[in-house]
């Protein structure tokens, strides 16, 4: 269709579907599942770092954490839920490594992919891994431990380590002690010993308490983490032999590790590296079928009491650059909801102009219509008119125009009435049979009544207006006609042949018989 019109409106509706359509179009967002094994500083900062980074990539990111409090079957009943939930990818740090196994593969047969951080379970069925290396934190610390020892005044006596591992069913406790024992195993000159703790501060300290109580005071106690280190300080100050015994911990994070270090409650921290950042990014690129390692390894570092304060500056700086973010991020936030709504309400005003500009346009083209239409009636109006009073055309016009003198007039009852029973008797008279009661019937009126207007008008009664109708017409039909004589009597309603011929001779002073000579 090329009208300009339904052009226009076409055009205008395919914007207004464009615009309904971007409006409606949602940007996918990627729902990041996370599954902590439990609390804690360390484990917050992770978290913290996580959320700052939902709006740090090109990508939209939704990263949605659960704590499963050191609880194994409540962190496979929390994967469960987040899968339900409809993530997009599963970021866990197992409780325990080898429990976890049968859940992680469950989920991977949905086709999700899973990053281990931090820690791993007993499976190689897993996308990729991030976190620090806990063979190198346990290795560093066991060289920074032999350092420390080797500078103590040991008066002749063999120098004694004592190692307070994390919970052995997590794999960080496991591969720390690794790289930790390894180092000692290499120094038969110390005495070492490893005692199995629960990454709680209680049992550090209820196990630090029972070596001192033996007499023999471990030179330096190294712990796998920096809350287990607080509770050999605090067992180290209840015993009072503080000073005697240097702590060495991990985790190195602002307001824990580095505070004990900068207050020398601590001879050093392992920094065992957060970076919740890489995580999201990490996760994005598996998302997004970008290139990705499986294995991420995260720089750690050892805090001694000549760097602590450097480090203490640069993690502080770090930390509340974080935490900006997430209020900008929240700012953000609250931005983007504002910023949709007004884009959709936009949108609908858009739509809702388009919409009245169709109807507009539509009502014009009505308009315009029905006034070409009046215009063209007009001027074939005027064209009659001159048509008609044109000289030439004059005579053209009379053809088509009757006198009046030859318009009917207007009719009497009478005439009206004589009309009728003209044609009644017309259409009856072949019927040799027809009664008088018959006629008036047909005319709506008793025999009495028809009797008495055909006599006032005809001075005839209806019997001999009859007869003279039917010997009318037979005479009419035998001078226009072939037909027989007897044909004709009959036509017009004469039962018999003779009693036809008297009666025409009668009327007309001959025989039919004389008409056909
Ligand atoms: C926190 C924590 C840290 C430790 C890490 C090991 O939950 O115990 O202190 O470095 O987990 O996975």
């Amino acid at each position: 269709m090329n009208n300009p019109i339904y052009l226009i409106c076409r055009n205008l509706i395919l914007i207004a579907a464009i615009a309904l359509t971007t409006s409606c179009t949602e940007v996918k967002t990627y729902k990041i599942g996370v599954s902590q094994c439990g609390q804690g500083q360390w484990r917050e900062k992770v978290n913290d770092e996580m959320l700052a980074a939902q709006h740090l990539y090109e990508k939209n990111v939704k990263v949605i954490i659960a704590n499963a409090h050191d609880n194994t079957q409540l962190q496979i009943n929390q994967i469960d839920s987040l899968v339900n939930e409809g993530i997009d990818l599963l970021v866990v740090a197992p409780n325990e490594s080898s429990q976890l196994s049968a859940t992680i593969s469950e989920v991977r047969k949905k086709g999700l992919p899973v990053i281990f951080f931090d820690r791993k379970a007993v499976t190689d069925d897993y996308t990729a891994f991030i976190g620090g290396s806990n063979v190198e934190a346990g290795r560093a610390s066991g060289e920074y431990s032999l350092e420390v020892v080797e500078s103590m005044p040991i008066n002749g006596k063999q120098p004694f380590i004592m190692e307070i591992t994390g919970h052995m069913s997590t794999s960080p406790a496991q591969e720390r002690h690794e790289g930790f024992a390894k180092v000692m195993a290499e120094h038969s000159e110390i005495n070492y010993v490893c005692r199995e703790g629960d990454w709680t501060s209680e049992e550090a300290c209820r196990i630090t308490e029972e070596q001192i109580k033996t007499g023999i005071l471990p030179d330096l106690v190294f712990c796998h983490n920096d809350g287990m280190a607080t509770g050999v300080y605090k067992a180290v100050v209840e015993k009072k032999v503080e000073g005697k015994i240097k702590i060495l911990g991990i985790d190195g994070l602002p307001g824990e590790g580095i505070e004990y270090v900068q207050f020398g409650h601590q001879v050093g921290s392992y920094i065992y590296p957060t970076h919740g950042e890489k995580i999201v990014r990490l996760a994005l690129d598996i998302l997004t079928g970008k290139y990705y390692e499986r294995e991420n390894i995260l720089q750690g570092m050892m805090i001694t009491p000549e760097n602590v304060n450097l480090v203490d500056l640069n993690s502080r700086e770090l930390m509340k650059q974080n935490h900006d973010l997430i209020i900008i991020q929240d700012k953000l936030e609250a931005s983007l909801k504002l910023y949709n709504t007004e884009h959709k309400f936009l949108i609908a005003s858009i739509v809702g102009m388009i919409l009245l500009a169709i109807a507009a346009i539509l009502a014009m083209y009505a308009i315009w219509q029905s006034r070409k239409t009046l215009r063209e009636r007009q001027s074939m109006n005027e064209e009659q008119t001159l048509f008609y009073t044109d000289a030439s055309n004059r005579k053209l016009h009379e053809l088509f125009i009757i006198p009046e003198e030859q318009l009917p007039q207007p009719r009497s009852q009478d005439m009206i009435f004589a009309e009728q029973l003209n044609e009644t008797i017309r259409k009856n008279m072949s019927n040799p049979n027809l009664k008088m009661e018959d006629l008036g019937e047909e005319m709506g009126l008793s025999r009495v009544q028809l009797y008495r207007k055909v006599k006032a008008i005809t001075g005839l009664t209806p019997v001999e207006l009859l007869r003279q109708m039917r010997l009318q017409k037979a005479y009419s039909l035998l001078t226009s006609t072939t037909k027989t004589i007897s044909e004709i009597a009959y036509e017009v309603g004469f039962g018999t042949p003779g009693y036809f011929s008297n009666c025409f001779k009668k009327q007309f002073g001959k025989y039919p018989t004389d008409l056909r000579t």
